[in-house]
């Protein structure tokens, strides 16, 4: 079983040049299949999550070219209408492929994606907006069957929360239906903004992403483009915990500042001095000890994200004081904490609530991720803990985190993977 083997307590110092949004790329890849010709995307990272959506495309009939971070989809010839279970099953978000294959060729067939490590993820808003489009959907030996019928025409769709994945397959499954479908309580986050840049930038008439309510005129056709995916927030707020919690100083290229409003003054409370020495580039400096913060909630954007919670209570674990963390959008994402404590962290969690009281230092000992995030979490601990942390669970990792290792090591931490 391949493990990532940490050294800890090393200051991390340098640059690190940030990977585009996993959670950007992948809508994005879906979406490619609307347009009948060739999408060139840039800034694509390497993760398994894009290798598995590249798996769909070319079994749904495309044809991709992956060359450093420049990927090709020619979508010409998309001619099956099905996803098989084995992708399902590996990748959740898979069912972004339901609005993208019923907007394209009218019917799909997939099978229900279940429970994940992060605990039940219903995708009840996702089918109720479809079937006010039109869509028909039938449950067969857990096969859902969906058919347009006659067309999928606009209308009005209020979801009860801004759930990301429903609002991004309503939005794919919109954008050719006939006349005009208004979203509201869209989700505002901004991959969305993206994936809107794009299906624009192919010929769709969408506007209003990133705010709470999203018009999408209908167009009979969209052709490819050329596009570059932001770059990925939680991959730099990963890094700037794996800084803060090591004492160390790092310059982050490649951000969108804009996009970390809601992380940036956690940093800052907890000690961090954040400078920003041109418009796409970031500095953090920490102090040789950090600070509790005052609670995070996590919230839908631009609330402080879900996926930031694991990284930055590693981050808390050696902070000086009491923090405390409520995840208010998954059930079950505190999997993270049982394998912090066996780092020597102190942290009690109560329903949707950690408390983290700060320790002197964590120490080094075998651990295991459950769930990406919490992948990313073991790592930081591991970087700041007193002797060797060894990490297993390691595919979790590799589905948003762009040769993690090499960046790490780069700033000057001693991680390998054997
Ligand atoms: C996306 C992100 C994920 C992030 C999450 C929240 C991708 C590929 N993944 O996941 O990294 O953690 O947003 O920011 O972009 N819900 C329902 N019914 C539905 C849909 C969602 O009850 O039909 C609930 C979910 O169970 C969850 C909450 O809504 O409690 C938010 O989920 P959602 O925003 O849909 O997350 P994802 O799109 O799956």
């Amino acid at each position: 079983m391949p493990k990532l083997i940490i050294e800890g307590n090393r200051c991390l110092r340098g640059e690190i040049n940030l990977q585009g949004a996993k959670n950007s790329i992948l809508p994005i890849l879906a979406a490619a299949i609307l347009c009948e010709g060739e999408s060139v995307i840039h800034n694509c990272p390497r993760l398994s999550d894009v290798d598995t959506t590249i798996k769909i495309l070319n079994y749904l009939g495309c044809k991709v070219k992956f060359e450093g971070s420049d990927l090709t989809i020619d979508a010409r010839n998309v001619d099956r209408d099905e996803i098989p279970g084995e992708f399902m099953r590996k990748m959740r978000s898979s069912i972004i492929f339901l609005g993208a294959l019923v907007s394209r060729l009218g019917s799909a067939k997939f099978s229900l994606p279940g429970g994940c490590e992060l605990g039940p993820r219903p995708i009840d808003m996702h089918f109720s907006g479809m079937r006010q489009l039109g869509l028909t959907l039938k449950e067969k030996h857990g096969v859902i069957e969906c058919n347009v019928g006659r067309g999928l025409v606009g209308c009005n769709i209020a979801l009860s929360f801004p759930s990301v994945g429903a609002t991004e397959n309503l939005i794919l499954a919109a954008v050719k239906a006939k006349g005009t479908t208004t979203i509201t309580n869209a989700a505002r986050e901004p991959e969305i903004q993206d994936l809107a840049k794009y299906l624009n930038s192919c010929g769709a008439k969408i506007r209003g992403a990133g705010e709470g309510t999203i018009y999408i005129d209908g167009v009979e056709k969209l052709t490819g483009t050329e596009h570059t995916v932001i770059p990925d927030r939680i991959v730099a707020i990963t890094y700037m915990a794996a800084a803060a919690a090591t004492s160390g100083e790092l310059q982050l290229n490649n951000v969108n500042v804009g996009h970390l409003s809601s992380v940036i003054p956690i940093f800052e409370e907890s000690g961090g001095i954040i400078d920003f020495p041109n418009k796409n580039s970031l500095i953090i400096r920490a102090p040789s000890r950090l600070i509790s913060t005052k609670i995070i909630r996590t919230m839908p954007y631009p609330g402080f994200p879900t996926d930031a919670q694991a990284p930055i209570m590693a981050m808390l674990c050696t902070a000086d004081g009491t923090s405390v963390i409520v995840e208010n959008i998954f059930e079950s994402r505190y999997k993270h904490v049982g394998e912090l404590l066996r780092l020597g962290a102190d942290i009690s969690v109560e329903g949707r609530t950690a408390v983290i009281e700060g320790v002197k230092r964590l120490s080094g000992a075998e651990v295991k991720a459950a769930d990406l995030r919490g992948a990313a979490a073991l790592v930081i601990a591991g970087l700041c803990a007193e002797g060797v942390t060894k990490i297993s669970g390691l595919s979790h990792i590799d589905r948003g985190y762009d040769d993690i290792e090499g960046n790490l090591c780069k700033i000057g931490a001693y991680i390998k993977r054997i």
